[in-house]
Formats: C-alpha cells, structure tokens, sequence
C-alpha cells in the first residue's frame, strides 16, 4: 500500500533531457491568453446564455473567481516545483504517485479534448468561410459523426458518419509549429493573441453601445442553482457555469512550461496570476456586451453567436471580420494546449510510465517525437468524435486536476511550512478550499453522462496503473 503513495522528489533533468530555456513573463502571459480566450467566449457563451439566460453574466463571475483561486494555488506549486508535468508533477511530489497517475490521466483527458473542440471549433469557421468563397469540400470529409441538427445545410434524420479533416489539418499545422521550435511557436502565438484581443474589442466597441437594459429581463428565467433539464442537461446559473468554466482554463498550461522559463520563480507567477486576471476583465466586458446588446433567445445556443449578434445589430461587415479573424487566431487555444500534452506525456515517459524513446529530444530542443504521437492521437479523437459532450468531459478532467493542485498546496504548507515559496498563495486556508469546493461543486453541475464517462475513464486508466505503469515507475 506504502508504494501507491510513494512520492518522488524533483530533480533537474541531465541535459540531453533538458528542454531548451527560451521563455520570459510576456511569452508566458500571451501563451496564457493564447490558451485561455477561445471557443468559450466565441462560442459557449450561447450554450451557458441558453441555461442561464442573462444571469450567465454571473455564471462568468463563478467560474472566474473559483478559476482565479485555482490560479493562485497553481502560482505557487509552478513556481516551488518549475519543472514540466504541471498538476502531474506537483502531485507526485506532494500527494503520492497513484493520485499523481489519476491526475495525469485527466490531464490527458482535460489537454486532448479541449485540442480536438476546439480544431473541430475552427474547422467549422474554415468550411464556412471557404462556402463564402464557393470552394465547398465534400461534406462527409467536414464533420465527424453527427447524431442529432443539421449538417452541411440538411437536417439530420439518422446517423451521418464523417471524418473531419480541416480539423486533423490545423492539429498537424500546429504541431508542425511546435516541433519547429518552442520560441518559434511562442512568437507566432503572440500575433495571434493580439488579433484575437482586437478582435474581441472590436466586438465590444460596436456591440456595446447598442445595450438595452430591457434585454436583462427576466434576468435568471432558469434560477440561481443548477437543476436538471431535458437530457440530463443542467440549467440555472450553476449550472451554465460548469460550462463556462471552459472559458476560463489555460493558464495551467503556462506551468507546463516550467522547464522552459528562463526565470520561473518569477515569470510563472506573472504568468498565471497576470493572464488569468487579463482575461476575467475582457470576459467580462465582452459578456456584458453580448446580453446588453441582443436578447439571449436570439442568439442562445449559436454556432457563432458574436457575430449572429453583430449581423442582428445591423453590423454585417464587422461580423464577417470578427468571424474570420477568429478562425485565424483559434489555433492559439490549440497551440496552448498541445503544447502543454506533450509536456505532459514527455514528464510521463521520464518517469517510466510511457516508452522512454518518446523522452527523447530534436536537435532543436522540442520534444519533437512526443509532439507527433500527440498529435495524431488527438487528430484521430478530433476527426471522429462528435462534439456533444466532450467540452464538458474536458471540464471534467481539468476540475480534477485543480482540486488536486489546491490540496497540493494545503498538503505542503502543512507539511513543510519552511520550504522556499517563491510565490505564496495569499489567505491559502481560505483561496485553497474556494478552488477545492467550488470545484467539486462545479463537477457535481455536470451532466450526469459526464460524470460517468469521467469516472470510466479513471477506472480504465487505474486498470493500466495497477497491471502494467505500477511496476515501470522509475522510482519502483
Ligand atoms: N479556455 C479555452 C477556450 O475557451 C479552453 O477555448
């Protein structure tokens, strides 16, 4: 029993397993906002606007300030333990392995989901787009299976099968980027989180003076808490904050980068703290602007509901802007997140739990083979999977992953209250049990389907631990 909770201690890795020292604090905020801002403002808005009504302005809020204190936990950990792995690592320093392995595996779970939304996200702006140019692909090869709506301008009466390939297309341009070099990827990212901010105030600068206090009302049509609906679908305030809880993580991909900071003590914790901050204000602003502007029925549950909300006020040229600029800067959600994966995996590997050669690094300091397995696992699950439930199943994965680095915290501060603390986690007896409640409370808004497929996917991946990683661990 003593072995499930042994811990291991972090040690700086020998150099021909070293990932190469490339990144300061505004490579790391624009990684963080790069990951954060994406199809959770541009797109989820609608579904939590739909469970909530007007009061998914305080859904924001919730998810926000749970994310924030999460951000505060994950400043600390980071800057205590600067090496890659993120979650992973920090609880298998602090908590023992086979929680570390449970984290790792929704981290997995968490890192390649978000990737395949939110490619299949933008390979939905890429075949509009090419429509507005009359380029049409055959439309099998534009969606994966889809169950239930329309598709490719019909409506569907029994299962229609697919592949999605301008999905499978943007994860290999990405991936391409990010084996070419990670400050290579980190300076295209940064142009693109800059377009994607304008873009963003663009949309408030034309929406916001069209805010009518009339379209608050009834502010919380579905209530405050979160009460199941139609398909075990939760509704209410908390309920659609569950949802857009997705909008606002990112920033834990930024401690992935740990090992490749030049400053992490510091920069990681301007990082976090700093591009979690940054995009609360502009979430903020943004969902303000979308429910002052346009009534929530009218746009609730939209595809694309910032720029049905600009057609809607009259605004159709800024709307075709907004849309395409979004399908040009969506890959920075990707590029976050596939980045942080194949850190995470290379951090596996180390510790016996993947093949060692995966370990291995390019002459260019990336972990280039990692980065390709990565890619095409998550470019299978993007152009196969239909979309439903995997952004909440992400949530699902990620929620678990915060409550683990908040009693991380806990745990070390107890534990080992001399230990040196570059960043310390202010009122922590309070932020830290914030972030672990409310994100348990979260968890429970879920669906229920969620819930099960979360706890299915532990069971199998504690089934792997127990007959075949237990016995690899570098550490046994
Ligand atoms: N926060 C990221 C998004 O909204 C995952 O796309």
């Amino acid at each position: 029993m003593a072995g499930l909770f042994r811990r291991k201690t972090i040690v700086e890795q020998p150099p021909e397993h070293r990932l190469a020292r490339t990144l300061s604090w505004p490579h790391l905020v624009a990684l963080g906002v790069g990951a954060i801002v994406g199809t959770g403002i541009l797109t989820l808005i609608g579904v939590g606007a739909d469970r909530a009504g007007p009061a998914v302005l305080l859904s924001f809020v919730v998810a926000g300030a749970i994310c924030a204190a999460a951000a505060l936990c994950y400043a600390e950990m980071a800057t205590m333990i600067p090496a890659s792995g993120s979650a992973y690592t920090y609880s298998y320093a602090t908590l023992g392995e086979v929680i570390a392995w449970v984290v790792g595996w929704s981290l997995i779970l968490e890192y390649s989901l978000v990737v395949a939304t939110v490619a299949v996200g933008w390979s939905g702006y890429a075949v509009g787009f090419l429509h507005g140019l009359g380029a049409d692909l055959p439309c099998a090869l534009t969606h994966g299976p889809v169950f239930a709506g329309r598709v490719c301008d019909h409506a569907v009466t029994a299962t229609e099968y697919g592949v999605n390939l301008p999905a499978v297309f943007i994860i290999a341009v990405v991936a391409g980027l990010l084996m070419l070099g990670t400050r290579e990827s980190a300076r295209i990212n940064t142009a693109l989180v800059v377009l994607k901010i304008v873009t963003l105030a663009l949309f408030v600068a034309v929406a916001l003076p069209h805010f009518n206090a009339a379209n608050l009302h009834p502010f919380a049509p579905l209530g405050y808490g979160s009460a199941a609906g139609a398909g075990g679908v939760k509704y209410g305030m908390m309920g659609a904050a569950a949802i857009i809880f997705f909008a606002f993580y990112g920033f834990d991909a930024i401690s992935t980068a740990a090992e490749e900071t030049k400053r992490p003590e510091r920069d990681l914790a301007i990082g976090i703290v700093g591009s979690m901050l940054a995009c609360t204000a502009i979430y903020m602003i943004v969902a303000a602007a979308a429910v002052g502007a346009l009534h929530f029925s009218r746009f609730s549950n939209s595809p694309e509901p910032l720029a049905l909300i600009l057609r809607e006020i009259g605004q159709g040229g800024v709307a075709t802007i907004v849309a395409a600029a979004a399908a040009i800067a969506l890959p920075t959600v990707i590029l976050g997140f596939l980045y942080g994966q194949s850190r995470i995996f290379l951090v596996m590997a180390r510790d016996g739990f993947l093949p060692a050669g995966l370990a291995k690094l390019s002459s260019r300091g990336t972990p280039a083979r990692i980065t390709a397995v990565t890619a095409m696992v998550v470019a299978v699950l993007a152009a196969l999977t239909p979309l439903d439930v995997i952004a909440s199943l992400a949530n699902a994965g990620t929620l678990c992953a915060f409550v683990a680095v908040a009693l991380c915290v806990l745990v070390s501060r107890r534990r080992d209250p001399a230990a040196k603390r570059p960043f310390r986690t202010p009122l922590v007896w309070l932020v830290a049990p914030i972030a672990i409640l409310g994100c348990l409370y979260l968890f429970t808004s879920l669906q229920s389907i969620t819930q099960l497929w979360f706890l299915i996917w532990n069971a199998i991946g504690l089934l792997i631990y127990f007959l075949y990683a237990r016995r690899r661990a570098s550490i046994a």
